[in-house]
């Protein structure tokens, strides 16, 4: 996370066009959320257009705003997504969506850095940073020829890859930490060590939005401040086929076979290495002695398992 987070920073203040792929719920949005915040840009507008949601009869007034009288029912001139961006960010969700009529207005409007509304003469200056999303391999799309090549090297001047959340499972105990925090205004619930390490050998399909949906669920569930390990519900539906039937009760995965037992040794390992420094208010020498191993030792630990102060 603090790669990513690092990345995001390095790219923010260039002007560059910065496509975001990942999966779905893996923070794609958020990520252009946060680069638009970070770069001179982040006073303007950040729009964000979901491309697959737009019908295309619509998407050139949509993008480009109309003149009055442009087509029936066009009854006041208006603006579009691009004007609305001026200065600021347009953020093309799910940009495979894009059908091939629109694709070619969408490259002409980049490369002259300038509009025309529907029904207009003038062309208008705009002066907007694309970002785009998509959780599909746009060059397959370009390569099976329904994604325009040169719109394809507009977008991907820079790429971030969002990485799926089972691929960096170090990052699912902070992640819960912070979840938590946001949803649970008043409580200040902690997950137990079990619960945590549940979280870090589940595999997340629905990545980051799946882990949201299971702590709030947790939440709802666990009668006090401690979240264990019987209040996680696990997506019936998307689990493990193998763990269905075996050690699954009520839809809870508790001790549940098979599970990815290096990461659930290191999931119990972190969180309990987390607690104990919070115990110790980052003092490592008690949080060494609370765990019973030595500041060496911890120091290893932590290192290994990316842990740090700032955490
Ligand atoms: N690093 C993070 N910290 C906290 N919350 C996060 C983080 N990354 C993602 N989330 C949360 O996970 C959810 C999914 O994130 P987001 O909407 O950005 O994903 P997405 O990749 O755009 O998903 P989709 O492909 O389904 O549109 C959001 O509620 C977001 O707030
Ligand atoms: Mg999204």
């Amino acid at each position: 996370m603090r790669a990513l987070r690092e990345q995001i920073m390095r790219i923010a203040d260039s002007d560059a066009a910065v496509a975001i792929v990942g999966e779905s719920g893996s923070g794609k949005e958020l990520a252009a959320r946060d680069l638009h915040a970070h770069s001179r840009r982040g006073a303007h507008p950040f729009i964000a257009v979901n491309c697959g949601a737009i019908p295309e009869a619509l998407m050139e007034s949509e993008f480009f705003g109309h003149r009055r009288g442009a087509f029936t029912g066009a009854h006041e001139e208006r603006s579009g997504f691009f004007q609305a961006a001026h200065n600021g960010t347009l953020f093309l969700d799910e940009v495979a969506e894009l059908p091939p009529s629109m694709q070619v207005k969408l490259l002409r409007a980049l490369q002259e850095r300038s509009v025309r509304k529907l029904g207009g003469q003038r062309e208008e200056p705009v002066d907007v940073r694309i970002v785009s999303a998509t959780n599909r391999d746009l060059s397959d799309a370009v390569r099976r020829g329904e994604f325009r090549q040169d719109l394809y090297y507009r977008l991907q001047v820079i790429e971030l890859r969002m990485p799926p959340l089972r691929d960096r499972r170090e990052d699912i105990p902070l992640l819960s930490e912070t979840i938590l925090h946001r949803l649970a205004r008043s409580r200040q619930p902690e997950l137990s060590a079990d619960a945590t390490a549940q979280l870090c050998a589940y595999d997340f399909p629905g990545n980051v939005r799946e882990l949201e949906n299971i702590l709030e669920r947790a939440l709802a569930m666990a009668p006090d401040q401690t979240i264990e390990a019987a209040d996680l519900q696990f997506e019936p539906a998307l689990q493990r086929p193998a763990s269905a039937g075996a050690g699954v009760r009520d839809g809870h995965a508790s001790d549940a076979l098979p599970l990815h037992l290096p990461a659930y040794l290191r999931g119990v390992e972190q969180a309990l290495l987390r607690r104990a420094l919070r115990q110790a208010r980052f003092q490592r020498t008690q949080a060494a002695q609370l765990l019973g191993i030595s500041l060496r030792q911890l120091r290893y630990r932590m290192q290994r398992l990316s842990i740090d102060e700032y955490d």
